[in-house]
C-alpha cells in the first residue's frame, strides 16, 4: 500500500478538457482561471474512453499527452481517472455481455453510465488493456499525481448468467454445502428448499438471507472489479497512490471493507442545503456525520472529491448556496479529517445531461461571478492552512454505523416495518456531540480496534455479527461504557434469529420479552428514576419501539409513563468488570439523547473542542497532532452568533492574530484557529 501523505491541501475539480478540443480559447483561459482559483489539483479523464480509444484497438492519446503536458507546465497535479465508468458505444454494441442485465433478462441498452456488468471478463479485459496503457504512457509524467479509479462505484445489480454463476460461486466457498446454506437461510419455510445449486436466483425477497447474501456478494463483486482494475497500475506505477470516489454511504456497497483496499478515501458530497423549513442545522449534522465516517473508514485523512461550487441539477430543487456557505461548507469537510475541497465540475459544459450543474466556470466563461469568488475564497484559505495535513481528529467515542446490518434491517419484516430509520437513528445519536463540539469516529461491527475508546454506542444493531458480543463484553469489563438499544442482537450473520439466551445477556443485565410497535398517535414517556446518578429529571416522550424487559443485574435509570408495562425499566445501566452497559429500550426524543449524552460526557469526562456550550446550529471541530491543534468553529445559522473561548489563547490560523474569549462569528461564518499544544 501506498501512503499518502499530502503536505499541502488539494483544491480542485472534474476537468473536462476533452469536450473544448475544438474551443483552444476556453482552455488557454482555463489554465489562467485556475490559477486565480489556487487550484492546485485536477481530476481528469473519468468519461474519456470514447476519447481515447475511438475504434476498438485504436489509440488516441495525443490530446491527453497535451492536456497533462499543460497541467504540469502551470503547476496542476493531475489525479487521474481510469475511465470504465462510463464505456464507448462500440464496446457495448460489440460486446453486448458488458451490459447489466435486468430483472426480466433484458440486456440494457447502450446508454447512460455506471452501468457495466460486474463479472464479465470481456470488460475486465478491455478496462485492464486501456488501464495498462494509461499506466505506462504517464507513470513518469510529471503531472500524474493520484489514480482516481473508475467514478463513483454502485451496487451494479447485474442479473446475468455470469454473475448469476458468480453468485453461485462465492456462495459454494461461504456455505461449502447446499445443506449448510438451506440451514443458514431456513428454507424449509414455505417449502423453499434448494436441491441444486443452479435453483438459487436472488428474487426472492421473503428469502431475508439469500438477499442479504445477494447484497453482500455484489458489493464483494464491485471490490473485486475495483481489484482487477488496479492490478496494472500497482505493477506499473507501484508509487501513484490509488484512491476511488465513493457517494453517501447506503447504496449498496461494504465501504467499511472496501477502504481497506484504498490508499486514500474519498467521497462526493452533495448535502441539500437550504432545504429545510428549520434551516440548515439538521443538513449539517448529517454532512458531518457522513464526512466523520469517511475520515473513520481508515482513520486517516480522507479526501473530499467532488462538491458542487454552488447547485446541483439532479434533486429536484437545489438553491444557489447562500454568500458565505460555499466556503463554510468546503472547510467543514476539512474540519471533520479532509486534506481537500475538491467539486465537480470546473467549467460547465456546453451539452449534455449536467449542462446546468453548477461549475467554477459558468457558461458566462469569465472570473467575474459570485461563485468563482467564493470559490476563489476557499482556494485562499487552504493555501494558508498547509500544515493542517499533519494533523487529524482524535475520538474517544465511537459510534457502530453498519452497513450490512443497515442491509439486514432494511430486509426484516418486524412487528413494526415503518421508519426502522437505522441511519437517521445514528445521526440523532450523534447529534448531541455535534452540538458539544465532542469528536465522534463510526465504526462497523466486523474487526475493528475497540480499544482507543472510552464510550462506543451501538443504535439498533439488529445483526450480531460473530465474536461482536464478546468483543463488546470485553470492552466493558475493561472499564469502557457501551450503549445498546431496542432492535439489538436479534439475529446473526445469516439472518437467522438468536434462540434461549441473547448473546448480550450477561452484558445487558437483562432479558427482552416483548417489543411493543407504537403507532404514530402511540407517545410513550420515560420517567428518570429519582436520584439516578446521570441527574436526569421530568419526563420525555418516546415513540415507534417499545421493549418490555426483565431486570437480571441490571438496573433501572428510567421507566416507562404509560400503558400496563408503565413503571418498568425503559433504561437500564449493568455494570459489568470496571465498565458500564446502558440499554436504551425505547426511542427518546432529541431533548433525552441531549441531556443524557450530556450527562454521560461530562461524568466520563470526554474531551470538547471548547470547554463552554457552543450556541445552537454552531459546531466546533479540532484536528491536532502532538504539537499544534485547529479549531473550527462553524456557524450554520444565518445569523451572527458569539462563541466563548474561556481562558486559552489561540491564534487566527489565517492573519496570526491572537484571539481569546468572546468570537463572534457572521451568519454562515468561519474561524480557524490555532494553538501550540504539548
Ligand atoms: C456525481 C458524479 C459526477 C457528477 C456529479 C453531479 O458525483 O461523480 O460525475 O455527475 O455527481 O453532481
Ligand atoms: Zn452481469
Amino acid at each position: 500500500m501506498t501512503i499518502f501523505q499530502p503536505d499541502f491541501l488539494l483544491h480542485g475539480a472534474d476537468y473536462n478538457y476533452e469536450q473544448w478540443l475544438d474551443y483552444p480559447d476556453i482552455l488557454a483561459q482555463d489554465f489562467r482561471l485556475m490559477g486565480l482559483a489556487q487550484c492546485n489539483v485536477v481530476s481528469v479523464g473519468i468519461f474519456s474512453w470514447a476519447m481515447l480509444e475511438p475504434a476498438e484497438g485504436k489509440y488516441e492519446f495525443g490530446w491527453m499527452d497535451q492536456m497533462l503536458d499543460s497541467l504540469a507546465e502551470n503547476g496542476v497535479r493531475a489525479i487521474l481517472a481510469t475511465p470504465s465508468g462510463a464505456k464507448p458505444a462500440w464496446l457495448a454494441h460489440a460486446y453486448p455481455e458488458v451490459r447489466v442485465v435486468d430483472g426480466n433478462g433484458r440486456c440494457e441498452p447502450h446508454r447512460l453510465r455506471h452501468n457495466h456488468c460486474p463479472t464479465s471478463p470481456i470488460y475486465r479485459q478491455k478496462v485492464r488493456q486501456i488501464n495498462t496503457l494509461l499506466a505506462q504512457r504517464y507513470k513518469e509524467h510529471p503531472a500524474l499525481f493520484m489514480w482516481h479509479i473508475s467514478n463513483e462505484y454502485g451496487s451494479y445489480d447485474c442479473r446475468c448468467d455470469l454473475c448469476y454463476n458468480a453468485f453461485r460461486e462465492w456462495l459454494q466457498a461461504r456455505y461449502g454445502t447446499l445443506e449448510a446454506l438451506n440451514h443458514a437461510w431456513w428454507t424449509t419455510f414455505w417449502s423453499h428448499r434448494y436441491t441444486d445449486w443452479s435453483q438459487i436466483e436472488p428474487v426472492d425477497p421473503s428469502v431475508h438471507g439469500l438477499m442479504l447474501d445477494w447484497q453482500r456478494f455484489i458489493s464483494d463483486q464491485v471490490l473485486d472489479f475495483y481489484l482487477a482494475e488496479i492490478e496494472p497500475l500497482r505493477a506499473i506505477t507501484p508509487h501513484v497512490p490509488i484512491t476511488t470516489n465513493f457517494m453517501q454511504p447506503n447504496v449498496g456497497l461494504d465501504y467499511w471493507k472496501f477502504a481497506q483496499y484504498l490508499d486514500v478515501v474519498s467521497w462526493d458530497s452533495y448535502p441539500r442545503w437550504h432545504s429545510q423549513p428549520e434551516g440548515d442545522t439538521a443538513v449539517a449534522v448529517k454532512t458531518s456525520f457522513y464526512h466523520d465516517l469517511y475520515r473513520s473508514l481508515k482513520r486517516q485523512p480522507f479526501l473530499l472529491m467532488e462538491s458542487t461550487p454552488s447547485v446541483t441539477n439532479w434533486q429536484g430543487i437545489s438553491r444557489t448556496k447562500r454568500p458565505g456557505l460555499h466556503l463554510l461548507s468546503s472547510l467543514q469537510a476539512v474540519a471533520h479529517g479532509s486534506n481537500s475541497a475538491q467539486y465537480f465540475q470546473w467549467r460547465q459544459s456546453r451539452g449534455g445531461e449536467e449542462k446546468f450543474h453548477g461549475a467554477v466556470v459558468s457558461h458566462a466563461g469569465h472570473e467575474h461571478t459570485r461563485v468563482f469568488r467564493e470559490v476563489t475564497a476557499v482556494g485562499a484559505h487552504l493555501a494558508q492552512l498547509q500544515n493542517v495535513t499533519t494533523t487529524c481528529n482524535q475520538a474517544q467515542v465511537a459510534l457502530v454505523y453498519d452497513l450490512q446490518n443497515e442491509w439486514a434491517l432494511d430486509l426484516a419484516r418486524l412487528p413494526r416495518s415503518e421508519d426502522k430509520l437505522y441511519q437517521e437513528r445514528c445521526i440523532a445519536h450523534y447529534r448531541p456531540f455535534w452540538d458539544a463540539g465532542i469528536t465522534v469516529d463510526l465504526i462497523d461491527s466486523s474487526t475493528v480496534d475497540l480499544t482507543p475508546y472510552k464510550l462506543i454506542i451501538a443504535p439498533m444493531l439488529y445483526m450480531l455479527r460473530d465474536g461482536f458480543a464478546d468483543r463488546l463484553h470485553q470492552f466493558v469489563q475493561a472499564g469502557g461504557t457501551l450503549l445498546l438499544t431496542y432492535l439489538s442482537g436479534l439475529v446473526n450473520e445469516s439472518d437467522l434469529c438468536f434462540i434461549g439466551d441473547s448473546p448480550l445477556r450477561k452484558l445487558l443485565g437483562l432479558w427482552v420479552e416483548e417489543t411493543d410497535s407504537l403507532f404514530a398517535h402511540h407517545v410513550q414517556a420515560l420517567h428518570p428514576m429519582a436520584d439516578n446518578d446521570l441527574h436526569l429529571s421530568g419526563s420525555y416522550a418516546a415513540t415507534h419501539f417499545a421493549d418490555i424487559v426483565h431486570l437480571d443485574g441490571a438496573e433501572a435509570l428510567a421507566c416507562y409513563g404509560h400503558d400496563f408495562y408503565a413503571g418498568q425499566p425503559a433504561l437500564t445501566v449493568n455494570r459489568v468488570g470496571n465498565g458500564r452497559c446502558y440499554y436504551l429500550a425505547t426511542r427518546p426524543d432529541s431533548r433525552f439523547l441531549h441531556d443524557f449524552y450530556t450527562a454521560l460526557s461530562t461524568q466520563l469526562d470526554l474531551p470538547r473542542a471548547i470547554p463552554t456550550p457552543l450556541p445552537a446550529g454552531l459546531t466546533a471541530q479540532v484536528r491536532q497532532n502532538g504539537r499544534e491543534q485547529y479549531l473550527f468553529l462553524m456557524n450554520f445559522q444565518p445569523a451572527p452568533q458569539t462563541v466563548n473561548l474561556g481562558a486559552a489563547h489561540y491564534q487566527d490560523a489565517l492573519s496570526g492574530d491572537g484571539v481569546q474569549d468572546m468570537v463572534e462569528l457572521e451568519g454562515y461564518g468561519l474561524r480557524v484557529l490555532r494553538k501550540e499544544i504539548g
